[in-house]
């Protein structure tokens, strides 16, 4: 995975936009001591999700900053992406039934847990955000061994699978698997490989009552659906078979090295009130070098992490870094309106019009080659030990 470089002893300050990245290279870090002890701040400042906040040791990155040219205002989006038909064939009408707000559709069971639209403009963006992960991995579904492509086969579930694109790709990928993809919308395709099947399930039920345990458990883009990290970790665990892997792919904060992305920008602004409406709602984003954390504190003995990040664009002079910040760039920028207009509409005062301008706002900045704003990505996995 594209990465910064390691993380440096002293506190994180702003770094020059001049030194360069190695391109592809993949920090990975193992941890096996009690929480925290070298640890980075909780700087990221999840609970406020205050862009400008201090930064972690982590994301102390040193990208070299590409050429812009004076026209140059714009990374158009890619067309890529194709539509995914949503699976409506046995599933009750009540859960078909979505609640339709200011142009777009919310999941009908358990309304109003997730505020992000389940509509077709969500999942094509959604889909393209697949890309974006499998470029940054390298063509890879995850780090842990299960997704080796020569590993046994087992029982696999991933929870709060959207379109199911994912579960899918591993379906593929391990065709003796069996693949569980869970989620609160019916939005998965109908014509999926034999070996995986979706449910609709509300993965905050206290106990889950699948029929047996599971070899792996993945979940992808969760941040901002998580009251407890650490609870769910434990009810991973529990439902891992012995020697069963867990693995979380995540996005943070959005963050800068060289002062471009700053408090007067819509995107900063477009950022805070997403990271202040999930905080109000019990379900910030998360602090994502703090993932290893939770895992630990859920029971599992020994925690290890990739680390990379997305750019916003394809501001940096890297190509395998502009190759992810242009693909990083359609899926993200075109997501501001749906992960803000129920939010903020719902419950913080602001009108569709007003999400809809700051929202074009924040976009016309993502696609700013001078504001080098990036998202750090984090994935962490562990194992439940044989003997537990
Ligand atoms: C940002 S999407 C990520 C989808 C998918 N993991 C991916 O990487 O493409 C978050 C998904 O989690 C689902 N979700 C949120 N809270 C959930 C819950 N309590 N139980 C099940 N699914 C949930 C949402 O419906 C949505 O499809």
């Amino acid at each position: 995975m594209a990465s910064p470089p390691p993380p440096s002893s002293g506190p994180a300050s702003p770094a020059p936009a001049a030194a360069t990245t190695p391109a592809a290279a993949t920090t990975t870090t193992t941890t096996s001591s009690p929480a925290a002890a070298g640890s980075p701040p909780a700087a990221a400042s999840a609970p406020a999700a205050d862009p400008s906040s201090p930064q972690p040791e982590q994301s102390n990155v040193q990208v070299e900053v590409d050429d812009v040219d004076p026209d140059d205002h714009d990374d158009a989006d890619s067309a890529l992406g194709d539509d995914v038909q949503s699976s409506t064939a046995s599933i009750s009408s009540s859960i078909l039934k979505f609640r339709e707000e200011n142009g777009r559709t919310y999941h009908a069971f358990r309304d109003g847990k997730y505020f992000f639209p389940n509509d077709e403009k969500e999942n094509e963006r959604l889909d393209l955000q697949h890309h974006v992960w499998l470029v940054s991995l390298e063509g890879r579904l995850g780090y842990a061994p299960p997704c080796e492509i020569d590993a046994p086969p087992g029982r696999v579930l991933d929870l709060g699978t959207g379109t199911g694109i994912w579960a899918i790709d591993f379906a593929d990928e391990h065709p003796q698997s069996t693949v569980i993809g869970i989620d609160l919308s019916p939005t998965q395709p109908s014509f999926v490989p034999p070996n995986v099947h979706f449910q609709i399930d509300d993965m905050d039920e206290p106990e889950w009552t699948f029929s047996e345990p599971f070899d792996y458990i993945h979940l992808r883009l969760m941040t901002g659906s998580i009251a407890d990290w650490t609870e769910l970790f434990k009810k991973i665990y529990k439902n891992l078979a012995p020697g069963g892997w867990v693995e979380v792919q995540e996005l943070g904060i959005p963050r800068c090295d060289d002062g471009t992305f700053h408090e007067g920008l819509a995107i900063h602004k477009a950022v805070s009130l997403l990271g202040a409406g999930l905080e109000a709602v019990g379900r910030p984003l998360v602090d994502v070098y703090k993932l290893k954390d939770y895992m630990k504190d859920a029971g599992f003995p020994e925690v290890k992490e990739k680390h990379g990040y997305w750019p916003s664009n394809s501001w940096p002079k890297d190509p395998k870094l502009k190759e992810i910040g242009t693909w990083a760039n359609s899926s993200l920028s075109t997501g501001f309106e749906g992960f803000l207009l129920a939010l903020s509409t719902r419950d913080m005062g602001w009108t569709p019009a007003e999400v809809q301008v700051l929202s074009a706002q924040a976009r016309a900045d993502m696609n700013n080659r001078r504001i080098h704003t990036y998202w750090p990505v984090v994935c962490a996995y562990a194992q439940k030990p044989l003997n537990p």
